[in-house]
């Protein structure tokens, strides 16, 4: 404990020298969210990004959040405590099978969740967030057809929201996929007055058992706004320190994973830890650098979804 006091100290003294500003996700280990400056969910973060007077942007996040980070701000320097700190749902949409898909799908649109590399941001019209992505496809002209990519639960969810159909990548994310319906339906009967509270993310017969679904950020907000005491929170468990923090009187207990070897903890975004974000802040590095004309390319789809939030 001494040498986490020291480290945060230390955090916030590298903070005032380098005129550096701390935005984590959710799912960053509790120290990471004790240090930050603003914790919140890829939209708020991205908004975030976009409006700070800080020189450097430590994100503590995974890649993708940390790139649009940058692309907001290319004049500015972004940390990134570890380099690898990937994502699953990311790396299923490589750019060249991408860029055959949208081949075989002319005249649609190409609407693309956040969580994918600037490469896939670049060929696309707009970016959306799980916070906003069925307000932005509801903008969108009934008769124009639609890509969506490349996560296809949140992809199917926005259909069944708005009715609209959509082709979708056929992406997913390795942690939301290892929730099990049945082990919840158990979790259900243990403690019958929760409410499950669940990511899009997830697959569809674990959404159907959803009291309420919504962004990281939605799901904090709905869990103090309901009257309910009990919480049973199917995503990333990393978000049940912000809950458990705000909310000292409420119960919040993790969905169970299908089998013993799964686990709810984001393997991408524990990469980085509290020590690693404190090197980077000394050697101001591992640094995000992508190519002018690829930030550029990836902007655009990026301020529209701004606008249009
Ligand atoms: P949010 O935008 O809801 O925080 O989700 C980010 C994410 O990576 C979910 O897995
Ligand atoms: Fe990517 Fe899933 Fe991790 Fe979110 S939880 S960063 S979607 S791998």
């Amino acid at each position: 404990p001494d040498s986490s006091i020291d480290l945060f100290e230390a955090v916030e003294r590298l903070k005032q020298e380098l005129n550096a500003v701390i935005l984590a996700h959710y799912y960053q280990e509790p120290d990471i969210q004790d240090v930050a400056d603003y914790i919140g969910d890829s939209l708020g973060l991205s908004q975030k990004a976009a409006t700070t007077d800080a020189d450097v942007i430590v994100f503590a996040g995974v890649h993708f959040m940390a790139e649009t980070a940058k692309i907001l701000n290319p004049e500015k320097q972004v940390l990134l405590p570890d380099l690898d700190a990937g994502c699953s749902l990311a790396d299923t949409c490589p750019p060249d099978a991408f860029a055959a898909f949208k081949a075989a799908h002319p005249n649609h649109l190409v609407v693309s969740y956040i969580n994918c590399s600037a490469a896939i941001k670049a060929m696309s019209d707009i970016i959306c967030t799980s916070s906003n992505a069925v307000k932005l496809i509801q903008q969108i002209p009934a008769e124009q057809p639609i890509i969506f990519a490349p996560d296809r639960n949140l992809g199917r969810y926005v259909m069944a929201q708005t009715g609209r159909d959509m082709v979708l990548w056929q992406g997913s994310c390795i942690v939301h996929e290892t929730f099990s319906e049945k082990k919840l339906v158990q979790l259900q009967m243990e403690y019958p007055t929760a409410e499950v509270i669940a990511h899009p993310e997830c697959e569809e017969p674990v959404l159907q058992r959803a009291h309420f679904i919504g962004s990281t950020t939605a799901l904090l907000n709905y869990a103090k706004q309901s009257q309910t005491q009990q919480f049973i929170v199917v995503t990333e468990s990393g978000i049940i320190h912000q809950m458990q923090k705000q909310l000292p009187h409420k119960f919040f207990i993790p969905a169970p994973p299908m089998n013993q070897c799964a686990c709810n903890e984001c393997p991408h975004m524990r990469l980085n830890t509290l020590e690693k974000l404190h090197q980077a802040m000394i050697h101001r590095r591992p640094e995000i650098v992508l190519p002018e004309d690829v930030r550029q390319a990836a902007l655009r789809p990026i301020q529209r979804m701004l606008e249009m939030s």
